[in-house]
Parts: structure tokens; sequence; C-alpha cells
């Protein structure tokens, strides 16, 4: 368990999503390069110049499984000198990603007490060689134990996978498979309040039994909202800022890089 502390009753997070890195700095996904699209996204959360906590990364940091990507990652975040939260994504290769970390500014941790106010919950919903998600028995015992651990802390839950659907059928066939188990153990918790995905390469934020499910745009190509089949989407990589406000209520909002620089291949057929 790590502790995060901070002298306001605030506490903030920047999240960073589904970065897709190679070892190769050449790398591209759908004609994106993704070092400069995540370079681009690092010289963006210092220039908003957001006063937060730590860092989230929520998964699918490497496309190419190798140890240098994880390296990229690691090199990239630098400038932030903020610790940095990880969860491992489908795209995520566990035995290169451990061997990387933890390092000096990326930490390993499943449980976060922020604050006064709030606790944060990282599960690992990969289920290896799959693109879509399921939390184990392990997990889901893991996270009820920390919702009744903690009463008196709102709970935000991270994970990979989007255990609400998006509206996009070829990307809610990946997704948290076992959702409703994840409802049935969140449901008796009033403490729980939100929880933070990757995976869906956008921005979604609506309510569901009573909590707030959000994704994130990815920092490097983006899928079109509400399309059946497979579709780029033509805006710019993004990241989120996430505030924990004392009386359970978080403020949030999605950055966008200004510019065409980081636009995909819109003749790709999938990825
Ligand atoms: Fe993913």
């Amino acid at each position: 368990m790590e502790t995060i502390s901070t002298t306001q009753d605030v506490v903030t997070f920047v999240q960073i999503t589904d970065t897709h890195l190679f070892s190769d700095e050449k790398g591209a996904l759908l004609g994106v390069n993704t070092f400069d699209s995540f370079t681009a996204i690092v010289q963006d959360i210092q220039t908003q110049d957001i006063a937060c906590q730590a860092l989230l990364m929520t998964g699918d940091v490497s496309q190419d499984h190798s140890d240098g990507s994880y390296q990229r990652f690691e090199q990239g975040i630098q400038p932030l000198n903020k610790d940095c939260y990880w969860l491992p994504g489908n795209h995520d290769y566990k035995p290169s990603m451990s061997s990387i970390y933890p390092s000096a500014q990326i930490k390993q941790a499943t449980h976060l007490l922020a604050g006064e106010h709030w606790q944060v919950i990282l599960l690992d919903s990969q289920v290896e060689g799959c693109p879509y998600g399921e939390l184990s028995a392990q997990q889901l015992e893991y996270l009820a134990q920390k919702l009744a651990e903690y009463p008196q802390r709102y709970s935000l839950i991270l994970m990979h996978h989007h255990p609400k659907l998006v509206g996009s059928e070829w990307l809610d066939k990946h997704c948290l498979h076992n959702s409703e188990q994840f409802w049935q153990v969140v449901a008796p918790h009033s403490n729980a309040k939100a929880v933070l995905c990757g995976h869906v390469h956008q921005d979604f934020h609506q309510q569901h039994n009573g909590m707030e499910v959000i994704t994130s745009p990815s920092s490097c190509v983006q899928f079109k909202p509400n399309s059946n089949e497979f579709a780029v989407d033509k805006i710019a990589p993004g990241w989120r800022s996430l505030s924990l406000l004392p009386n359970g209520d978080i403020e949030t909002q999605v950055y966008r890089l200004s510019g065409t620089d980081f636009l995909p291949d819109f003749d790709a057929e999938g990825y």
C-alpha cells in the first residue's frame, strides 16, 4: 500500500493511457508515431501546469512487448517528475513490464490511500493473449476487501477494460467480460464512487448503478465513438486530469493536443 499525501484536501491525478510504445523510436500505430505523440502529451501536461500529486497509467504501455518500450515510457514521463502508478492492459507483456518496473518514478501498487478522504484500487483485468478483459476471483475478492476495509474513504477503481458498454460493437466485444460480477461486488459499497479505464481510446463519462464510469483518450490513436465497426477518429490525442474532492465528488477534464500532427491513417481496417 502506498500513501499519497497532500497539504490540501483535494488529491489530483493526471491519467495517461494506451501509449502503445515500441522499442523502435520510429514505431507507429495506424500511421501515428506513438513515441512522438506520447512526448507531445507529456509536454502538454507540463504546459498546463496542473498541480497533481501523481500520474496514473491505465494500461497498454507497449505495442511490441519489448523491454525497450517500457523503458521509453519510463524515460518519457521523467520531465513530469511525479510518481506514476500503473496496471496492465491487454497489449502489455507482464514479463517485460516487471523487468523494467518498478523504477525510481514508476511505482508498484495496487492500493493507494489518497489524502484523507479517498482510496484508489488498481485492478488487473488482463487475460493473457486476449483483447477482452476479466477480473479473476482473486481480483474481485481484493476489490471487495478494500472497499470493506476503508468504508469511510471514497473509492476510485482503476482497471484497463471498460465494465460498461461504450456503444461500439467491435470495442464492446473486448470489454470486461465479467462486468456483472464487478457490479455485484461494488453494489453494497456506497463508498465506491468511480471506475476509470483505458482501452477504448475515447472520452466516455456516464453514470452506472450510482457510480461514474470514465474512460479517456489514448496518447496516440483515437477510436471513433458509437461506431459498430472499427473506425479511427479525427480528433487529437489527449489525457485527463482528475481531482478527488473531500465530499466524494470528482472534478475531471480531458485535454487534447492542438493541431493535426498526430492524426492516423484513415484507411486502416483494424489494429
Ligand atoms: Fe487495450
